[in-house]
């Protein structure tokens, strides 16, 4: 059985490179579905997600090459419009390529998505949407069937600023005739990213990272090149290393904006913050202390992705924190694992009281979901002694060279297949 192996206890120095995020290029690949030629998709991270989406955009006709971190994606074949479930379910964007397929082909055949087990995702907003701008959707045998000959732009209210939901709404809309306003969008900076990607593809879209987007639809689109934008989770998940360890580190090509609330968590914590163009950073405490609370919100708040890595981080701090989550139920998982190591943590549904030790200690534990993995690997680096973190292929769907990089910043982990 696979797992990484820590010995931990050693400060983090150095500067680290931040790779391209995730949760942009997913929905990007998707988007290269709807129209044909050459899309040159740059920054895009070697990660097990990315793999599957590759998987997905071969299996609808595309052909793939990467080349460095950049991927060429040749989506002027005769594409398909079905998506089977063993390639839906192993992960949640795979639905966003709903909104990309029925803006090419008019209709689309597609299982309920996998990802995460972080407690119920339902996929409700993203199909009242897109029935909302005129798609007819049935779910036959586990699949959902979409056509939509006529797609209409219309105004569209989301009752959660789902991302997901916008993403796909925002796709569907560039094929609908008219316009579509989005009221009470995500503003998470991805959604700005697509909308870029869109835009240079020939697609109207305004709005984008505000609570309201409008897309003017049936513009002809052309494939497009793109650098998509720094991973700012994985930003983060460095700087709580560094800070649970009492180190100094740079983290580099990276939008600093975008980290502006874990930053402000940070500093609360007593860390000492640098901001410069593109590159942040951070010089901790021996001990880092309790910022009080923490509550998750939809951007511009705080993220539910940085959560578990928070959690990690003041399991060694000096202090007790409350830490509220109000976006994913089953997002404490990695509480269970992280007492395994001597912290004090006790949770009841949403909410997480934190009782800072002065020391966590080496155990063997096992990663659940890709945040609560890292958040292991997080607290293993603070700890005294070893750590095996089993079922580390949760935490390669979001980090690339993860082991390589935290080596460069003094880390004793490895990889053991
Ligand atoms: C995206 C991110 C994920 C992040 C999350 C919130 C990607 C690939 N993933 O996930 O890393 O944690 O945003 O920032 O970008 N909801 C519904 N009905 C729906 C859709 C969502 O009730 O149809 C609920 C969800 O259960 C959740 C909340 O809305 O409670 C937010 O989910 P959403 O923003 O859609 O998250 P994802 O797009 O899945």
């Amino acid at each position: 059985m696979s797992k990484i192996v820590v010995n931990g206890g050693k400060p983090l120095s150095g500067v680290v490179k931040i790779h391209g995020a995730k949760n942009a290029v997913l929905p990007i690949l998707a988007a290269t579905v709807m129209t044909g030629g050459v899309h040159t998709i740059q920054n895009c991270p070697a990660l097990s997600d990315v793999s599957t989406t590759v998987e997905i955009l071969q299996e609808l006709g595309a052909r793939v090459e990467r080349e460095g971190d950049t991927l060429i994606v040749d989506t002027g074949g005769e594409m398909q419009s079905f998506i089977p479930e063993r390639l839906m379910r192993k992960l949640r964007s795979s639905i966003i390529f709903m909104g990309a397929i029925l803006a090419r082909k008019k209709e689309a055949k597609i299982s309920a998505p996998g990802g995460c087990e972080l407690g119920p995702r339902p996929i409700d907003l993203h199909i009242k949407a897109l029935r909302e701008l005129g798609a007819q959707i049935e779910e036959e045998h586990g699949y959902l069937i979409c056509r939509a000959q006529n797609l209409k732009g219309t105004d569209i209210h989301l009752d959660i600023p789902s991302v997901g939901a916008t993403e796909n709404i925002m796709l569907a809309a560039c094929a609908a005739k008219g316009t579509t306003v989005i009221s009470n969008a995500a503003r998470e900076p991805e959604i700005e990213d697509l909308a870029n990607y869109l835009n240079s593809m020939g697609a109207r879209i305004s709005g984008a990272g505000t609570s309201t987007i409008v897309i003017e639809g049936g513009s002809p689109l052309s494939a497009a090149e793109y650098r998509v934008m720094p991973d700012r989770i994985v930003a983060a998940t460095y700087l709580c290393a560094a800070a649970a360890t009492g180190g100094s580190i740079t983290v580099t090509d990276v939008c600093t904006e975008h980290l502006s609330a874990v930053l402000a968590v940070l500093s609360d914590c007593g860390c000492k913050i640098k901001k410069e163009k593109n590159k942040v950073s951070l010089v901790a405490p021996q001990i880092i202390k309790s910022p009080g609370s923490i509550k998750t919100m939809p951007y511009p708040g705080f993220p539910t992705d940085a959560q578990s890595l928070f959690l990690a981080m003041l399991a060694k701090s000096d202090g007790t924190t409350l830490i509220t989550e109000t976006i994913f139920e089953s997002r404490f998982k990695a509480a269970g694992e992280l007492l395994r190591m001597g912290a004090k943590i006790s949770v009841d549904s949403r909410v997480a009281v934190v009782k800072g030790s002065k020391k966590l200690s080496g155990a063997c534990v096992t990663a659940q979901d890709l945040r609560g993995g890292a958040a292991l690997v997080v607290a293993a680096l603070a700890a005294e002694g070893r750590t095996e973190i089993n079922s580390p292929e949760f935490i390669y769907r979001g980090y690339e060279k993860l082991e390589e990089n935290l080596k460069t910043l003094g880390a004793d982990i490895a990889y053991e297949g």
